[in-house]
């Protein structure tokens, strides 16, 4: 079985796909995947209950998952004959990379199948036509972390610098269930830009420069000054008008039951939210607040 890892964007979303640099983590499995032979291309993904064959019946609009599909076998030079069962386990439009882990597992998957054999740099790098079908004009860290970078500083067309955290960061995250699509928000921030470029490129400065304290800070293992860079990020990502009301609230209340900080993470317009707290046990009361707001938080920590 095949896999692409779910991501957490600590610092730095949006800025990132305008060449500034933002800090992210993998967490754990996103999505696997195993191909196997077949007559035509097949694509079936669960727990969705999703099963796409190509080519589609000429009558049908293609889905988004047959064009993503499509566009990763026409890289192969020969193209290639699969059945490919997938799973993911994130929530999608939820921030935390359910496509990019999903395009990393099914390439992946061909590759295993095929013989192909790449780096994590060169999956990433072919993952993203697949990305590019669901988010248009991807930074590309999604992509990076959906093949295992870990804890890394990503900028846009730049080697991958690892990021070495002192201490594991711990981190409450939580699914605001307002569904949000990455490729509106980042075409909300782009309209933004081309009215007002000089306030949205100072705003992208501004996030680009607490993005490399947070890289700091996690060398240093200072959570709390990771956690107030949170809050100035949330701020910023307020600004470029990406909070929304649910995303503020279930911020505040993280905050009040004592995390470090808090944020919206990814794209924003909903989606997730991350807290950073001292220790599990001060996550624990962070999630027993969450709760009471009626989301379903869970612990993990980024390293
Ligand atoms: O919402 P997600 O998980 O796709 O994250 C998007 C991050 C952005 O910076 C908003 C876009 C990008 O391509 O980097």
């Amino acid at each position: 079985m095949q896999e692409g890892c779910g991501k957490v964007i600590l610092l730095g979303e949006h800025g990132v796909v305008y060449g500034r640099p933002a800090l992210a983590a993998s967490i754990g499995s996103g999505a696997t995947a195993e191909a196997s032979a077949f007559g035509s291309n097949c694509l079936e993904v669960e727990p969705w209950g999703v099963r796409l064959e190509l080519p589609p019946p000429l009558s049908s609009v293609p889905h988004s998952l047959e064009r993503a599909f499509e566009a990763v076998l026409n890289t192969y030079a020969e193209r290639p004959r699969v059945r490919v069962q997938a799973r993911v386990s994130l929530p999608a439009g939820a921030g935390l990379g359910c496509s990019a882990a999903l395009g990393v597992a099914v390439i992946r998957a061909i590759d295993a199948h095929v013989g192909v054999t790449r780096s994590p740099a060169e999956v990433a790098e072919a993952s993203l036509v697949w990305e590019r079908v669901f988010h248009g004009n991807p930074s590309g860290v999604d992509s990076w972390m959906a093949a295992g970078a870990g804890l890394a500083l990503y900028r846009k067309q730049r080697p991958l610098e690892a990021v070495k955290a002192e201490r594991p960061l711990p981190l409450v995250i939580a699914n605001s269930n307002e569904p949000s699509s990455t490729a509106t928000m980042v075409d909300g921030v782009a309209n933004r830009r081309e009215d007002d470029e000089v306030g949205v490129e100072a705003l992208f400065d501004d996030i680009a420069e607490l993005v490399l304290k947070g890289r700091t800070a996690v060398e240093a293992g200072d959570l709390p000054l990771l956690g107030s860079l949170f809050d100035d990020n949330a701020a910023l990502l307020c600004a470029l008008g990406l909070e929304t009301q649910k995303l503020e609230s279930l911020c505040t209340a993280a905050r009040s039951a004592g995390a470090l900080g808090a944020k919206l993470t990814g794209a924003g317009g909903g989606g997730c939210m991350i807290a950073l707290v001292a220790d599990s046990a001060a996550g624990e009361a962070v999630m027993a607040a969450l709760r009471e707001c009626g989301v379903e938080p869970f612990y993990t920590e980024a390293s």
